[in-house]
C-alpha cells in the first residue's frame, strides 16, 4: 500500500492536513524530475555544504581493532552535521512548492541549526521548536539559531524535549499550511516524509558506494550507522540496501541500560504503536504511553523511529544493536585519541558498537557513518567530567 512499509508509515493526522500530505507528495515527485531544481540544490551541496564528503581510512583505529575501518566525514559538513543534507534539498523543495515560511522541530538542536542555516541562505522565514530541557542541555546551537535569524519558541508543556517540539510544530503546520513547509529532520512523520527525508540523505551511500569500490575495488562487508529518528543510517544504507553480502547495522541508544526510561533503543525495546503522525515501532510504557527515553547523545533521545527501519528489522536486512552510554563515551575518547577527530555523541554509539563487536569483524572492511562533531557535546562531557579539562 501506498506510504507503507510492510505495515508501518502511513499518515496518522488531522484531516486538515492530508490536503497538504498530498499536496506535498505531487511536488516531491515534480522536484525530482526537474532538471534545474536538481541542478539548484547540487550547486548548494557542493559550494554551501562541501559535498563529497571525504571517505576517510582509519588506519590507526583499524590496527586497534583488528578490522579495516572507513569513516564517511559527515561531520565535515558546514554546520557539522548530515542534517544540513535534508534542510537544504527540503527548503529547495520549499521553494519550488512557492512556500516562503519554514517551521521545524529539534532535539539536539543539531538539525534547528541546519534548518536555520538554509533558510538563512535562502532568505526564508524561519521558526524553531525546541523543548526547554533541550534548549538549557543545547544553549550553544539555541544562541547559534537565533544568530541565524530564526526564531526559537521554547515548548515548557508535555516531555519538554524533542517529542513535544513536534507537537508544537504540527500545531502550528494545522494552522498555517498554506504558506508555511514544514521541515521534518528525520525519515519520521507521516507519508511522505519518510521517503522526502531519505531522498536527500541517500546522497551519504550514493558517495559512499562509488569511494569505497575506488579504494578496495568492491563493496564493503558491513555499514554501521547510529539510529536516532532513522536519518543519516537511512542515508549511509539506502544504496546498499539491494546488495544483501553487505551486512547493515543500526545502532541505538542503550543509554543506562535497556530499563524503562532509562535508554531509548526503540527498535530493540519497543512494540508498533502510533507517533506524530505514523505507525512505527515505539518504546511504550505498560499504560501504553509513550515512554520516558534517555540518552547521553541529545540527537538519540526520542521514542519513535522511522517506519522502514521497523521494516528492516521485521524483514530481518538490517541488525539493530545497542551501544551504552558508557560505550559511547570510551569511543569518543578513542577516535579523538587514535585519529584526531572529535565525533558527535551519537555518531560515537555506531563506533562504540563496532569497538565491543569488533571479534565478529575481523580483517574484514567495515564503514561507520561519522554523522556528526563533537563540538556541540563538549558542555556534555565537561558537566560529566569525564575529561580533565
Ligand atoms: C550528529 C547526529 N547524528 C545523529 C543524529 C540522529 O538523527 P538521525 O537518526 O535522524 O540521523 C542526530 C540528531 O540530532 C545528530 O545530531
Amino acid at each position: 500500500m501506498k506510504g507503507y512499509y510492510g505495515q508501518y508509515g502511513g499518515r496518522f493526522v488531522s484531516e486538515t492536513l492530508i490536503r497538504a500530505l498530498d499536496e506535498l507528495e505531487d511536488a516531491f515527485k515534480a522536484f525530482k524530475k526537474n532538471k534545474e531544481a536538481i541542478k539548484d540544490l547540487n550547486y548548494y551541496l557542493k559550494n554551501y555544504a562541501g559535498r563529497p564528503t571525504p571517505l576517510y581510512f582509519a588506519s590507526h583505529l583499524s590496527r586497534h581493532l583488528g578490522v579495516t575501518v572507513f569513516l564517511k566525514r559527515e561531520d565535515l559538513l558546514h554546520s557539522g552535521a548530515h542534517k544540513i543534507n535534508n534542510t537544504l534539498g527540503q527548503i529547495v523543495l520549499a521553494r519550488f512548492m512557492g512556500k516562503n515560511r519554514i517551521i521545524a522541530e529539534t532535539g539536539a538542536g543539531q538539525h534547528g541549526v541546519a534548518t536555520a542555516t538554509a533558510a538563512a541562505l535562502f532568505g526564508m522565514n524561519c521558526k524553531i521548536y525546541m523543548g526547554e530541557i533541550d534548549a538549557k542541555r543545547q544553549k550553544h546551537n539555541l544562541l547559534r539559531m537565533k544568530l541565524l535569524g530564526a526564531e526559537v519558541e521554547v515548548v515548557k508543556k508535555g516531555s519538554k524535549t524533542l517529542k513535544s517540539a513536534i507537537n508544537e510544530a504540527l500545531r502550528d503546520w494545522v494552522k498555517n499550511v498554506k504558506t508555511t513547509h514544514y521541515l521534518i529532520g528525520s525519515v519520521v512523520g507521516p507519508y511522505p516524509f519518510p521517503e522526502i527525508v531519505t531522498y536527500f540523505q541517500s546522497v551519504i551511500s550514493k558517495e559512499a558506494k562509488r569511494q569505497i569500490k575506488n579504494f578496495i575495488g568492491r563493496l564493503p562487508d558491513a555499514v554501521i550507522a547510529c539510529v536516532g529518528g532513522g536519518s543519516n543510517a537511512m542515508g549511509i544504507f539506502n544504496n546498499f540496501v539491494k546488495h544483501r553480502e553487505v551486512k547493515l547495522v543500526g545502532v541505538e541508544a542503550g543509554g543506562k541500560g535497556l530499563k524503562e526510561g532509562l535508554h531509548s533503543a526503540t527498535l530493540t525495546k519497543g512494540r508498533a504503536g502510533i507517533l506524530h503522525g505514523c505507525l512505527s515501532y515505539l518504546l511504550q510504557n505498560s499504560d501504553c504511553q509513550v515512554a520516558d527515553v534517555h540518552s547521553i547523545a541529545a540527537g538519540l533521545d526520542y521514542p519513535g523511529v522511522g517506519p522502514m527501519h521497523s521494516f528492516f528489522k521485521d524483514t530481518d536486512r538490517v541488525e539493530y544493536g545497542v551501544c551504552f552510554d558508557n560505550e559511547a563515551l570510551e569511543a569518543f575518547r578513542l577516535l579523538s585519541r587514535l585519529e584526531g577527530i572529535i565525533p558527535a555523541l551519537e555518531s560515537s554509539h555506531a563506533l562504540g558498537w563496532l569497538v565491543k563487536n569488533a571479534d565478529r569483524f575481523k580483517n574484514q572492511t567495515v564503514i561507520i557513518n561519522l554523522s556528526g562533531r563533537g563540538d556541540k557535546d563538549l558542555g556534555i562531557i565537561e558537566d560529566l567530567e569525564e575529561i580533565d579539562v
